[in-house]
């Protein structure tokens, strides 16, 4: 639960640059608050999945060790904004999220930016497969969920190289949900048993993957991933850390561990938390907390003095 403080801090911190425009200043305000509280947290967290090289953001950097050194020994996955776009545009579906699990657990595919994946509840196991056609893939998971392929709401993110993957779901009868940004959250909303979402599938990035995976796992849902390397170079480079190329991933190689915790805070609204929102001297935040080992989905409202904040 101590790690909400950081995604709280993160995404409270953030909000002042909601809508204005400037994409890093926003994610640095971020960075700055979850590094500083992760730093009060009773673990030895080691960043295995740090966020923003594609783009040069500011970032927890991989490898950095964070916590105050005591208590368990984990990786942690960090995203102080996933969304950054959107929260500089002002829309909603921004989060600041953070991923546990066990010391070595976590697949570290920080070498190559992005990921296909596929993404949905526990209907999907044994029953989706990435390597399946698209048209497959919807007509089984309809099956499994005793759902009509008429009323299947597909996730995707909106980019030029998904123009086909649209059409394809389209013509199956489905229909999409285009997310501007924010796959974390939008696999997450695929997982989930009280979601409009019935899956999310695209490429994205490869850190998002690894950290959906450890949320995915405490929803008891199903994640595969297979890496997409942009470049030779790319290939190279993960080849040389041990990635594997043309292979599945699944959610146990994602992330090995089966004692996984993820949080998240909204930092504008979106389907999966209410956004950060100030009414005179309080802020309140909404943040999402799962936990493997027991299967908990746990929200959190807090209340926040606005003086606390000021130089704190
Ligand atoms: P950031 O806000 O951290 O930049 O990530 C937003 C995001 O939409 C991720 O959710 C997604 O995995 C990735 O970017 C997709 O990358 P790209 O924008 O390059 O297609």
């Amino acid at each position: 639960m101590e790690l909400v403080r950081a995604t709280e801090a993160a995404a409270i911190r953030s909000a002042p640059f909601i809508g204005k425009g400037d994409k890093l200043a926003a994610d640095g305000a971020a960075v700055d608050a979850m590094r500083k509280f992760l730093g009060t947290v009773n673990f030895s967290g080691l960043v295995v999945i740090g966020e923003g090289e594609k783009d040069n953001a500011p970032m927890l950097f991989n490898g950095e060790e964070v916590g105050n050194g005591q208590g368990p020994a984990c990786d942690i996955a960090v995203d102080p904004i996933d969304g950054t776009s959107l929260t500089a545009a002002g829309r909603g579906h921004a989060i600041s999220m953070i991923a546990v699990a066990d010391r070595g657990s976590m697949l570290d595919a920080s070498s190559v930016f992005y990921m296909d994946k596929i993404v949905a509840g526990h209907e999907g196991i044994g029953v989706l497969d990435i390597r399946q056609s698209v048209e497959e893939n919807i007509r089984a998971l309809a099956a499994a969920k005793k759902k009509r392929v008429d009323d299947m709401r597909i996730a995707v993110l909106d980019r030029p190289r998904h123009a086909q993957l649209i059409e394809e779901i389209r013509a199956t009868g489905a229909g999409t949900r285009i997310i501007l940004d924010g796959d974390v959250a939008g696999g997450i909303n695929a997982a989930r048993h009280d979601s409009r979402i019935d899956m999310c599938i695209g490429t994205g990035g490869s850190p998002e993957g690894v950290a959906t995976a450890c949320a995915v796992k405490a929803l008891g849902g199903f994640i595969q991933g297979r890496l997409a390397p942009g470049s030779d170079d790319e290939r190279e480079k993960g080849e040389a850390a041990g990635l594997l190329f043309d292979h599945v991933y699944e959610a146990n190689d994602l992330v090995r561990s089966d004692n996984t915790f993820f949080v998240a805070t909204g930092v504008t609204d979106g389907e999966l938390v209410r956004g950060v929102r100030r009414e005179g001297e309080i802020i309140t935040t909404e943040s999402i907390v799962l936990r493997s080992r027991s299967g908990t989905v746990r929200r959190v409202i807090a209340d926040h003095l606005v003086a606390k904040w000021l130089d704190s």
